[in-house]
């Protein structure tokens, strides 16, 4: 099973690509699913700010195009720009709705450069689902 720290790794590795000449925040994220498939994104920003994506959107748009349907065990994010780079509530509410239930494991970069966790069912409690 790969690492947090290997995440975490992938995160930062596809933060490089991130488009984001507006703002100038860089971000990554690696999401890793419970048939241990992994895919990663990155931020798209747009002339029309509001139109920005999130990396950790772009990670699970790309994950759904390829035809995942397992769910999400942890997704790490990071960015350049900052410590311990916690996901929007956008993003949040996202993960949630392919956890089934399960609680996703959000890991991010501490100031130590080691890996810290949360879980996303502290960070969007009593979060809306359909089901
Ligand atoms: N951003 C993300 O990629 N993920 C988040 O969870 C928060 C914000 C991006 C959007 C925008 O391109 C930049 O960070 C600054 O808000």
């Amino acid at each position: 099973m790969v690492s947090d720290k290997e995440l975490l790794e992938k995160a930062k590795q596809v933060s490089n690509n991130a488009y984001c000449p507006y703002s100038k925040f860089a971000v990554g994220a690696c999401v890793l699913y419970k048939n241990g498939n992994i895919y990663t994104g990155c931020n798209i920003e747009n002339s029309s700010y509001g139109l920005s994506l999130c990396a950790e959107r772009n990670a699970i748009s790309t994950a759904i195009a390829q035809g995942e349907t397992s769910d999400i065990l942890k997704i790490a994010i990071y960015s350049p720009n900052t410590v311990k780079c916690f996901p929007c509530g956008a993003c949040r509410q996202w993960i949630q709705e392919f956890s089934n239930c399960n609680n996703v494991e959000i890991i991010l970069e501490d100031e130590n450069h080691e890996c810290c966790s949360f879980f996303i069912n502290d960070l969007l409690p009593y979060s809306f689902k359909l089901l």
